[in-house]
């Protein structure tokens, strides 16, 4: 989602801004722009356009200065125009924003009856508008001016400003949407990730919620919304800028999904010895973990939700733990019921999705025993805001549709499932040692499994055309083409829905024609009879069926039905594992469909505003 970077410096920031917007992309925008200060004057250029246009028009026009302010934007108030792009602005004064300003309405009378004309549609112009207005007309100085008009609104945001009378100094401030602070030596920034900084500084701050910063070449210090200073901590990132290339990959998603096998074997890095599970690596981990945990509760949004459905099969199989899971935009808005001795789990790549983190901050004041979270991003606002927190350590995830990142939280699930499955000696020492066999195993059966690439990449061919899909599994495996689907429909454009096969009959059956493919997820478990009954079905109505299978079932490939035998496996790999060929199918469809694998439309990675 919106992406902001601004720098303060002893040279030209134009370029610093501009590579800072391009490691930006992969969050989804639909506009860019910025804008320096050279000799009190700005000069913002903006484009509907990528952030290569935005390079080319610096390149014709320039866009002299040490300070500026950068934006890609995701439309929510205004659609996406060159008016309605950041950064905006109002006489000496310019801002990029990232969030929603939910009060603007209300403000926005306010100023026009003092006299403010707006061009934009955009929320972001009326806090601007707020300032400038308590600065300006009402005389106070800037700092006191911008920490009042952020005491005045009500929403989430990641903000920059900058005053060309006074082009040394930024102002920054967050509030539900992410920022960081990175300090060079004799210059300074600020980006909403770290992946957007990696080629100047390594040292970063990050802000608590509700912080003001006040930035120049030599010196950053932190506010609370009253502007009383605040302690910072400076952390070193171990990233490197390479970790976003795509490498010898035509897309970042490729590279992702072929990243797996080591991004799995991280994940487990450590957390397996002597064939039992060690957690000790989960920050805030105790001798008694987790013990009394009797429920267990998992919110998520996308991807990750269906990560915690997955989940929610090995926590009642594996650990006996009676669990369910919720989509974050529901739960926080519904009056949960909290059973006594209940975990509070959130499962997030970002660790900045909004509707998570609300649900997260909610969950605190509603009786869990403690509160968990599965998550890729170290320094992000769930890592910092939960009991404990388990990293994926799956590396940065660049493109929108989550791959990688995906596995290895399923992966993290497993081994919290086993865990628990031993603490509360669900299972015995020869069972959990089997498992820990497996995961020992994954990374290996993860690349054998990816070998079917070229496979998948024929198998594409035969979605071409074809404007509908269906994804069908049982049991854990259910979760899984739901997974499918999404993936699908994420990147290809091709309308796909995940069923139960159970299901089928009622409903989605009444569609099954020809030019609707069917992929079934059926790997060697005890529901594979069942599932085989579901797709007589579906092969009865004349319908187009895609098999993932490992070899032992009884269906034939014939001219309706294609079987793809993937190796052998044990059972507990079995959802990580399908994944990656229909991650691949998906990857093939958009490839045939010509669309933008990594930053399809209208999607964001970083979902900070609900
Ligand atoms: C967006 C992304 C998805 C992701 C979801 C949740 O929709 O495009 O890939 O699954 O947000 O994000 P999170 O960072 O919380 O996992």
């Amino acid at each position: 989602m919106c992406g902001i970077v601004a720098a303060v410096a002893q040279r030209q920031v134009a370029p610093i801004l501009l590579e800072g917007l391009s490691r930006l992309e992969y969050r989804g925008y639909d506009s860019c722009g910025l804008c320096t200060v050279n000799q009190h004057e700005f000069t913002c250029l903006k484009t509907v356009e990528k952030v290569t246009a935005l390079k080319a028009m610096v390149q014709k026009q320039g866009c002299p200065g040490t300070t500026g302010i950068a934006h890609t934007r995701w439309a929510t108030h205004g659609e996406p125009s060159v008016t309605n792009a950041h950064p905006h602005i109002i006489g000496d004064l310019a801002l990029v924003h990232n969030g929603i300003i939910e009060n603007f309405a209300e403000l926005k009378n306010a100023l026009i009856a003092e006299g403010y004309e707006f061009k934009s549609q955009t929320d972001t112009e009326v806090l601007l508008a707020e300032i400038h207005f308590l600065a300006v007309k009402k005389g106070l100085p800037l700092k006191t001016a911008f920490a009042k008009a952020l005491r005045n609104v009500k929403g989430s945001y990641a903000i920059a400003l900058v005053d060309r009378k006074n082009p040394e100094t930024l102002l920054c401030a967050r509030q539900g949407s992410p920022f960081v602070i990175g300090l060079g030596i004799e210059e300074n920034f600020v980006a909403s990730d770290v992946l957007a900084l990696l080629p100047v500084t390594h040292r970063f701050i990050y802000p608590e919620e509700g912080s003001i910063a006040e930035i120049t070449v030599s010196s950053v210090k932190v506010f609370d919304l009253n502007l009383n200073e605040r302690k910072t901590e400076i952390c070193e990132s171990d990233l490197d800028a390479e970790s976003i290339s795509k490498g010898k990959y035509r897309h970042f998603m490729q590279k992702e999904i072929f990243e797996q096998p080591q991004a799995l074997e991280h994940t487990s890095l450590g957390r397996i010895c002597d064939g039992t599970v060690d957690l000790s690596s989960v920050r805030g981990f105790t001798a008694d973990f987790l013990k009394n945990i009797e429920n267990i509760k998992i919110v998520a949004c996308g991807t990750s939700y269906h990560a915690g459905l997955v989940g929610k099969y090995w926590f009642e199989e594996l650990a006996g733990i009676s669990s369910s899971v919720e989509i974050a935009s529901e739960y926080r808005y519904r009056k949960a019921v909290v059973k006594p001795h209940s975990l509070f789990i959130t499962i997030s790549q970002s660790g900045e999705t909004a509707d998570t983190l609300a649900s997260l901050r909610l969950a605190q004041n509603q009786g869990y025993e403690a509160s968990l979270c599965i998550c890729n991003v170290a320094a992000s606002s769930l890592v910092r805001e939960s009991d404990y927190a388990m990293l994926t350590r799956a590396g940065a995830e660049i493109g929108v549709a989550s791959t990688k990142a995906f596995t290895t939280q399923l992966l993290c699930l497993l081994l919290l499932s086993t865990y628990l499955g031993t603490v509360q000696k669900k299972i015995n020492d020869t069972q959990c040692n089997e498992i820990c066999n497996a995961i020992s195993e994954l990374p290996n059966a993860a690349s054998e499994v990816l070998e079917c690439d070229h496979r998948i990449a024929l198998l594409a061919e035969r979605f071409a055309g074809k404007h509908h899909c269906l994804f069908l599994g049982r049991g854990i495996m259910y979760p899984i083409a739901l997974e499918g689907a999404l993936k699908l429909k994420e990147i290809s454009y091709i309308h796909a829905e995940g069923y139960a096969a159970g299901e089928l009959k009622h409903g989605p059956i009444a569609l099954i024609d020809e030019n609707m493919p069917v992929v079934v997820v059926a790997p060697d478990n005890e529901l594979l009879g069942k599932l085989e009954s579901n797709i007589e079905e579906v092969r009865a109505r004349g319908g187009k069926l895609f098999v993932f299978s490992q070899g032992k079932t009884n269906l034939k490939s014939d001219s309706q039905t294609e079987i793809i035998a993937l190796p052998a496996s044990n059972p507990v790999l079995h959802p990580i594992l399908f994944t990656l060929p229909l991650q691949l199918l998906a990857y093939y469809c958009a490839l045939i469909n010509g669309t933008d694998v990594d930053q399809p439309r209208n999607l964001a990675k970083s979902v900070t505003v609900e």
